[in-house]
C-alpha cells in the first residue's frame, strides 16, 4: 500500500490489513530495518521517501516476447530468500524443469563468486536466478557462465548504458566498477543430465537507499543514468536473453557468443595479475580461446590458458 509514494494513515492501513494500529507501527518498524524511509507525520500516517516499484510478473511478462514466455515454465517472485541460486538448486534436485525463474526482492545470504557475499538490500536491485537442464554433463558448462556475461551486458547497452564492458570470468564493469555479477551453480552428473543454476546479481539503485559496505569498487544504473529505471521491464528484458542464450548455449555451447565477448572484452591488452591458491602470474590479458579460457601473454611472449574456478583477477 505504501509503495505508492502517498500517505496512508495508520487507520486504513489498520483496516485494510485486518490488524492493530500498534500492530501496523511494529510492521513499519520492520520496513525500515529493510533499509527504507518511512515518514510517519502526525495527523498524515505513513508514508514512503520515494514511491517504491515492487516487482510483479504482469509487467515482468509485457517485456517478454512469445518466443521467450514460451521457454519459461514459471516466475516466481519472492520477497524474501537467503538467496536465489540456493532456492533454486533445491528446485532442481526436486525435479523442476528448464526455465523455472525466481527472482527476489532481497537476499539474506546472497552469494557472489569465490565465497563472498552478495549484499543484497531490499528492493533496489536485481536478484534473479534461471534453472536449465542439460543432456550432456558438467564439463559442457564450463563457457555458460560468459555466455551469460555476453547476455546481460546485451540488455544493459540496450538499456542506454553504453560503456560497459566485460571482466572474465563475468564481471560486468563501468569504468572499472561492478556493475553486476554471474555466479553458475551445477548439480548432476559430470557426463550425464545435469541441471545449471545461472544467478545475476545487477545494482540498479542501490546507492539512494544504503550505506552499503562492499569490499570492491561498485556503481548502479541510477548513478550510471542520472535517472530511475524499472526493475519489472529490466527484469523481463534479463529474462528474455537469458532464456534464449540457454537455448542457444544448450545447442551450441560457446561457439556463437565468442565474437561479442571478445568485442565487450574490458581487460583486452591490459597488464593483470592472476592468482590461484599456490600461484600468482602477471601479464597482458589477450582475450578468450574457444572454451571460454583466458589467454595471458606473460614477460617472456608465452600465452598461458587459465580455465575459470578459484582464480581471481587484478587489473594494474
Ligand atoms: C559475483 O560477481 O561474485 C557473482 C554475484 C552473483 C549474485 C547473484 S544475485 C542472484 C543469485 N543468487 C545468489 O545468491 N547469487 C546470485
Amino acid at each position: 500500500m505504501l509503495s505508492d509514494g502517498a500517505f496512508h494513515s495508520g487507520a486504513e492501513l489498520a483496516k485494510h490489513l485486518n490488524i492493530s494500529r500498534t500492530a501496523v507501527w511494529k510492521h513499519i518498524r520492520k520496513l525500515e530495518q529493510t533499509g527504507l524511509h518511512v515518514f510517519a507525520v502526525p495527523g498524515k500516517g505513513y508514508c514512503l521517501a520515494q514511491p517504491l516499484e515492487l516487482l510483479a510478473a504482469e509487467p515482468v511478462l509485457a517485456h517478454m516476447d512469445t518466443a521467450a514466455r514460451n521457454l519459461l515454465s514459471h516466475l516466481e517472485i519472492l520477497i524474501s530468500v537467503d538467496s536465489t541460486n540456493n532456492h533454486l538448486l533445491n528446485q532442481a534436485r526436486a525435479g523442476c524443469a528448464s526455465g523455472y525463474a525466481c527472482v527476489a526482492e532481497e537476499q539474506t545470504a546472497g552469494r557472489g563468486r569465490r565465497g563472498r557475499n552478495w549484499v543484497s538490500p531490499f528492493a533496489c536491485n536485481l536478484y534473479i536466478s534461471l534453472l536449465w537442464r542439460f543432456a550432456n554433463g558438467i564439463s559442457y558448462l564450463s563457457g555458460l557462465s560468459l555466455a551469460v556475461g555476453v547476455a546481460i551486458t546485451k540488455v544493459l547497452k540496450e538499456t542506454g548504458l553504453e560503456a560497459i564492458g566485460l571482466k572474465w570470468p563475468n564481471d560486468i564493469l563501468w569504468q572499472g566498477r561492478k556493475l553486476a555479477g554471474i555466479l553458475v551453480d551445477v548439480t548432476g552428473e559430470v557426463s550425464g543430465p545435469c541441471a545449471a543454476i545461472v544467478g545475476v546479481g545487477i545494482n540498479v539503485n542501490m546507492a539512494a537507499a544504503h550505506p552499503v559496505a562492499i569490499d570492491q569498487s561498485w556503481t548502479d544504473i541510477e548513478t550510471i543514468l542520472g535517472h530511475r529505471i524499472s526493475r519489472n521491464m529490466l527484469l523481463g528484458r534479463v529474462l528474455q536473453e537469458l532464456l534464449i542464450t540457454m537455448k542457444v548455449y544448450e545447442q551450441e555451447g560457446l561457439k556463437p557468443f565468442i565474437g561479442l565477448w571478445t568485442k565487450w572484452d574490458a581487460i583486452a591488452g591490459k597488464k593483470v595479475t592472476l592468482s590461484s591458491s599456490n600461484n600468482i602470474t602477471v601479464g597482458v590479458a589477450r582475450g578468450i580461446d574457444v572454451s571460454g579460457a583466458l589467454i595471458l601473454e606473460n614477460n617472456k611472449g608465452d600465452l598461458i590458458f587459465f580455465h575459470h574456478g578459484e582464480v581471481s583477477m587484478r587489473l594494474h
